[in-house]
C-alpha cells in the first residue's frame, strides 16, 4: 500500500522534542525524513535521561521513530556541500535550532530558495518573528509561562504550575506539521513554488490557552467567573485565576475522591455535571428529590452549593473503585472518566489494540513502548518501527546524492559525516 506522503523527502534539522514530534508524524504518514545529526554526538536526548548504559535513551527512541540518521557536520566545507545537494534533491527542510543558528551555518532562507525553490523551511523557535524576546532560548516549560498556561494552570493558594503534557514542546510540533502539510498543498497548486513556514512556541501554547483569554474578556466585564471556585465565595483580580480542576467550559466539573484514595493517589475520577444530565445524575447518586427540588434544578441554583454537591457524590462514590464508578455512572451517559496512571494506560487492551501504545523493536535495547499514531485512518494503518542508531544511514543517504565509495570514505576521512 503506498503511504499518503511516500515520495516527501524531508531533512529533519531537529533535536529535543518540539521539533522530532513533528517530523515522526510525517515519517509515520510516509514521508522519507533524514534526521541529520552532529557526528559522534547525536541528538541531545540519546543521552539524556538514559535507563541502560551507551543505549540511546527512550526521550531519543520515543521522538524518532521511522527516520534514518545521517551524520553530518554542517560547519565544515565538505559537510555544506553534502547539505546543499540534499536540499536541493529534498522537499521540506525542518529546524528547531536556536535563533539565528541555520543563518549562522550559512543556511539563509534566501540561499535555501536559490538552492531549491520548491523547498519549504518550517521552523519552530520560543517566539515569534520580530517578538521582543525573539532572541530567547527556550524549552517546554519556558513556553508555558510565556503562552499564559503555567498563570492558568494549579490552585488558587499555590504558585503558576506547568503540565505534564508537552504544550510547548509536541504541541508546538504538531502545529508545524499541518503547516507543512498546508504549504505542500500550496505547492502542488502554485506551480511548486515554496515557503517559509514558522511556528513558535509561545503562540502554540497560547492557541491552546484559547479558553482563557475568552475568560479574561469575560473577567473584564462583569468581574467573576461563575464556574471558577472562587466564584460566589472567594474573590477574583483583574486577571484570570488558576482555577483547580473546575471544568474549563459551561459544565462545572471536579476530580473526585474514589475507594482507596487515602491509600492510592490516583484513585480518583473527574465528574461532570452536564446541564441537561441532571436527572440522570440525581438518579444515579441517589437523590432523587433533588430533580425538581427548585434549589438544585438548574445550574445557576446549583451553582453556590456546587462543592456541597460533589461532597454529596464523593460519599456515594466511597465504596466504589475509579473503575466501578465510571461503569455505573456511564449507564447514565455522565461524562467522566476515571484518572488512569502511566502504568495503567501501558497496560491498556483498548490502547495496545488500537495501536496508541505500541510496542516496537529498538536494535539495542530491545523491545520498548511508545505512543503510536493518535490520527487514525480508514486507508492507512500507521506501522511504528525502531528510531535510527546514530549515522545508521549516512553512506546509504551519500550514496542517493550521487557520491562514489571512494569520495564516502573521504567524507568519512575529514570527519564531515
Ligand atoms: N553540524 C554542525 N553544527 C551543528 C549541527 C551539525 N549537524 N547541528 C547543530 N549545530 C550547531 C548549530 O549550528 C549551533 O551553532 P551556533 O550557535 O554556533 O551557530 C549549535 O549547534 C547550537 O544550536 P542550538 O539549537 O542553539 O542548541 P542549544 O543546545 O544551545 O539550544 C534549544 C537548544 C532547544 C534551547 C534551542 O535550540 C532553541 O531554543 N530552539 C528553538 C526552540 C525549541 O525548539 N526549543 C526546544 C523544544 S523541545
Amino acid at each position: 500500500m503506498t503511504k499518503p506522503l511516500e515520495g516527501i523527502k524531508i531533512i529533519d534539522f531537529t533535536h529535543v522534542q518540539a521539533g522530532p514530534a513533528c517530523t515522526q508524524l510525517l515519517a509515520w504518514y510516509g514521508a522519507d525524513v533524514i534526521k541529520v545529526e552532529r557526528p559522534g554526538a547525536g541528538d541531545v536526548t540519546r543521552s539524556q535521561l538514559r535507563d541502560i548504559p551507551g543505549v540511546d535513551a527512550l526521550y531519543f527512541t520515543m521522538l524518532n521513530s521511522n527516520k534514518k540518521s545521517l551524520t553530518l557536520d554542517t560547519k565544515t566545507a565538505e559537510g555544506k556541500e553534502v547539505l546543499t545537494r540534499l536540499i536541493k534533491q529534498s522537499d521540506v527542510l525542518v529546524e528547531n535550532f536556536g535563533p539565528g543558528a541555520l543563518d549562522r551555518m550559512g543556511f539563509t532562507w534566501e540561499h535555501i530558495k536559490e538552492l531549491n525553490p520548491g523547498m519549504i523551511v518550517a521552523s519552530v523557535k520560543g517566539f515569534s518573528d520580530g517578538h521582543h524576546y525573539e532572541d530567547l532560548k527556550v524549552y517546554e516549560n519556558v513556553a508555558q509561562c510565556a503562552g499564559g498556561a503555567a498563570s492558568t494552570t494549579g490552585f488558587d493558594d499555590g504558585p503558576p504550575t506547568v503540565s505534564a503534557a508537552a504544550l510547548g514542546d509536541s504541541n508546538t510540533g504538531m502545529h508545524l506539521a499541518i503547516g507543512i502539510l498546508t504549504a505542500l498543498h500550496a505547492r502542488n497548486r502554485n506551480g511548486g513554488k515554496g515557503q517559509k513556514v514558522a511556528v513558535s512556541m509561545q503562540d502554540s501554547v497560547l492557541n491552546l490557552c484559547r479558553v482563557k483569554l475568552r475568560d479574561q474578556q469575560r473577567l473584564d466585564r462583569v468581574g467573576y467567573l461563575e464556574e471558577y471556585p472562587q466564584y460566589p465565595h472567594g474573590s477574583f483580580t483583574d486577571v484570570v485565576p488558576r482555577g483547580g480542576n473546575a471544568g474549563g467550559g459551561g459544565q462545572p466539573g471536579w476530580v473526585l475522591k474514589c475507594k482507596g484514595w487515602e491509600t492510592d493517589k490516583n484513585a480518583y475520577i473527574y465528574f461532570t455535571i452536564q446541564g441537561h444530565a441532571w436527572a440522570p445524575i440525581c438518579r444515579a447518586i441517589g437523590k432523587p428529590e433533588w430533580i425538581d427540588d427548585p434549589a438544585y434544578m438548574t445550574a445557576s441554583a446549583r451553582q453556590d452549593k456546587i462543592f456541597d454537591i460533589f461532597g454529596t457524590i464523593e460519599a456515594w462514590l466511597a465504596d466504589k473503585t475509579k473503575f466501578e464508578a465510571v461503569n455505573i455512572l456511564r449507564k447514565f451517559d455522565i461524562p467522566c472518566a476515571p484518572v488512569m496512571t502511566m502504568k495503567e494506560l501501558a497496560n491498556d487492551e483498548s490502547l495496545r489494540a488500537s495501536g496508541t501504545i505500541a510496542e516496537v523493536d529498538h536494535k539495542e535495547r530491545g523491545k520498548y513502548l511508545t505512543v503510536g499514531s493518535p490520527i487514525k485512518f480508514s486507508d492507512l494503518k500507521v506501522e511504528i518501527t525502531g528510531s535510527p542508531l546514530l549515522g545508521e544511514h549516512t553512506n546509504e543517504v551519500l550514496e542517493t546524492l550521487g557520491y562514489s565509495s571512494r569520495e564516502i570514505a573521504a567524507l568519512h576521512e575529514a570527519k564531515a559525516v
